[in-house]
């Protein structure tokens, strides 16, 4: 008999002679207890010896070569919009404009009642819009904005004048091509105060251009265009004096004198304040910095692409 059949026979013998339960207990601790736990740590100890002697005799077979270059991990890199994006916040923030961040999903009142595009107005089908499933919380229809102006609305009415803000951030719309894509980013920028004139409007975007593409040889110039939200409304172009875009007049920005109806819609008093605002794509401010044609190459994820900004 080998001893682990011993113990099987004195255990059945020890089981047998247990008269109530409690006893038969007694005697199966005896056995599963202390038994069990010295044979596996022995059995540990085994494997672990045998896992060692594995790996020794691995090292010793195939020589390492220490002179192999190391695995390296690669950087990530911010994305080339992104990179706009925090610029734009840096050159604003220098001369005094606060930063502002608000919904990507609005109502129906902030992105167009507020700015002056009642319903049914024509004006609300310059701009595609994506609408969600349901209503908030009072009954509004819920959507994607379709641009940052809205947050023109909602930061004035929760800070007094003098304002002086910026509101990055994405938009939405149903449309898709080379130069438009269904989520793309603005920047919204709204001044207001007691003494100001288009000319500050027009002296902060200068400057606000000339150090974004990193040029004082750059010329700004006001286009009268129409928005609901803005009378009168303006396009703002660009005009390099050198490079390859040289003497052409580009257009970088949707701009304008706040409208009465916008500012009352604020809570602002339009006898008294005076309210400029602009708005600006971050893709176009990209694609004329780095001089990129498709604005589809942002999205497509393609690290050809995306390594050349890093
Ligand atoms: N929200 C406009 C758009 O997306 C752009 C714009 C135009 C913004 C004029 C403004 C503005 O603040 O004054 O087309």
């Amino acid at each position: 008999m080998n001893p682990l059949e011993h113990l099987v026979v004195q255990a059945q013998a020890d089981f047998a002679a247990a008269a109530d339960a409690a006893a038969l207990e007694n005697a199966k601790a005896k056995y599963l207890g202390k038994t069990k736990d010295q044979i596996e740590t022995v059995l540990n100890v085994r494997r672990a010896a045998m896992a060692d002697a594995q790996m020794q005799a691995r090292l010793n077979a195939e020589a390492i070569d220490v002179t192999l270059p190391g695995r390296g991990r690669s950087k990530g890199g911010i994305h080339p919009v992104m990179r706009t994006w925090e610029r734009i916040e840096q050159i604003f923030g220098s001369i005094g404009f606060d930063v502002a961040d608000g919904p990507e999903i609005e109502n129906d009142w902030t992105n167009f009642t507020a700015l002056n595009s009642p319903e049914n107005h024509p004006a609300r089908s310059m701009q595609d819009t994506f609408y969600i499933d349901g209503n908030d919380t009072l009954g509004k229809p819920l959507l994607l904005r379709t641009h940052t102006s809205p947050m023109q609305v909602r930061y004035a009415r929760m800070n007094q004048p003098p304002i002086k803000v910026i509101a990055p951030g994405r938009t939405y719309r149903v449309d898709s091509d080379a130069t438009h894509s269904p989520m793309f980013h603005q920047v919204e920028g709204l001044w207001i105060d007691e003494n100001i004139s288009f000319a500050d409007l027009k002296g902060v975007y200068l400057n606000f251009v000339r150090a974004f593409f990193e040029t004082d040889d750059l010329q700004v110039r006001f286009r009268p265009s129409y928005f609901p939200f803005t009378e009168p409304s303006a396009e703002i172009d660009i005009a390099f004096g050198s490079g390859v875009l040289k003497g052409r007049w580009l257009e970088v920005s949707g701009a304008g004198q706040v409208h009465p109806v916008v500012l009352r819609n604020m809570g602002i008093d339009p006898e008294k304040y005076i309210g400029f605002a602009f708005g600006s794509g971050l893709e176009r401010l990209t694609m004329l910095r780095y001089g990129i044609n498709d604005l589809r190459l942002f999205y497509e994820g393609d690290l050809r692409f995306l390594k050349q900004f890093n």
